[in-house]
């Protein structure tokens, strides 16, 4: 008898193109489409499988956390289909040995392109302009309506330079933006390329005319942005995060926007996700909201579950992932 094919959860069910890559590799069992489902646990005909388990394929919006790898004894991969692993406890996977695989690289253009759009949209206010024209307030061209600001020589301030920071500031750079930025330390090669001038947190939040974030969630950018940080920023800043809803705190920036500590903002990921449809930021005409769709392009989503079956197969064949955000469990091993 041959060995049986490896089991695979998939917390949601994805295209079956996407995952061409696992047939005869694996046999697995998806959830239903993330639109059926809400919370951030496993469906309870996924739970009853985890004992099973070889490998698992989660999307951001699942915990991984102790309780779900303590009933996947046999678990030898967890494979997130994104960049971003905030919801996966890496800790309590090193510790029982298993690699996590994320998926980088492959949605920094697409993320980059929608944190230009929020930049854009928020700057030339294109949601209120959009629907005070559907509502019939559009009665002739307006010398001083809808007034937003210029692109040009207005200071882009990037917290995070990483591949999605240095994408938004290549984009920015294009648009004849000036660009200040943040991260660790200095990156020298990125201030030559695009003129990006190295500044510290504090001097980023009082110079950015508008301030984009592309920052990983971490327990120190948690709460970066809560109402301290607002009230060093420009009366007339613009705050722009396609990141993590959490790195801002909701109700500071809610209170920023109503008293006008700031213009605007445009997110793309919200505190919490999804923010409910009675929220009150929905009901500003300052505060722009998409339901994070930074990686929202056919091409990006498919190469980020391509790549999700790339890492998922590499950990159930024993190889090491070629995007492992664990790497210390091979240290370790
Ligand atoms: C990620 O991969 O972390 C992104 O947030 C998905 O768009």
């Amino acid at each position: 008898m041959p060995d049986p094919l490896p089991f695979v959860i998939i917390t949601h069910a994805l295209p079956a193109e996407w995952l061409a890559a696992l047939e005869g590799h694996c046999t697995w069992l998806a959830g239903p489409p993330a639109a059926a489902q809400s919370g951030g646990d496993l469906v309870p005909e996924l739970v009853e499988r985890l004992p099973q388990a070889d490998g698992l394929i989660s999307l951001l919006t699942i915990r991984v956390n102790e309780d779900l790898l303590s009933q996947a004894p046999r678990l030898r991969v967890v494979s997130n289909m994104a960049v971003g692993v905030d919801n996966v406890d890496l800790a309590a996977c090193t510790q029982r040995g298993i690699p996590v695989g994320h998926t980088p690289g492959v949605l920094t253009e697409a993320t980059a392109d929608l944190s230009m759009a929020l930049i854009l949209a928020a700057s030339r206010r294109l949601p209120e302009a959009a629907s005070d024209a559907k509502a019939g307030h559009w009665s002739t061209w307006d010398p001083t309506g809808w007034l937003g600001i210029d692109l040009h020589k207005t200071v882009l301030g990037i917290a995070g330079m990483g591949k999605i920071g240095q994408a938004v500031a290549a984009r920015a750079f294009g648009f004849g933006m000036r660009l200040i930025y943040n991260d660790i330390t200095p990156m020298p090669d990125i201030e030559e390329r695009l003129g990006a001038t190295f500044v510290s947190f504090e001097d980023l939040l009082a110079q950015s005319d508008i301030l984009t974030l592309h920052l990983p969630l971490t327990e120190d950018t948690r709460g970066l942005l809560n109402a301290q940080a607002f009230q060093r920023m420009k009366t007339s800043a613009i705050l722009v995060n396609a990141a993590r809803g959490t790195i801002v705190e909701t109700a500071a920036l809610q209170q920023a926007l109503q008293e006008g500590w700031i213009r605007a903002a445009a997110l793309d990921v919200t505190d919490p996700e999804p923010l409910p449809p009675d929220h009150p930021l929905y009901t500003l005409p300052n505060c722009l909201i998409v339901p994070h769709i930074g990686s929202a392009t056919h091409q990006t989503r498919r190469r980020m579950a391509e790549l999700a079956c790339v890492n998922l197969l590499s950990g159930l064949s024993g190889e090491r992932l070629p995007y492992c955000a664990n790497p210390q469990v091979y240290r370790q091993a």
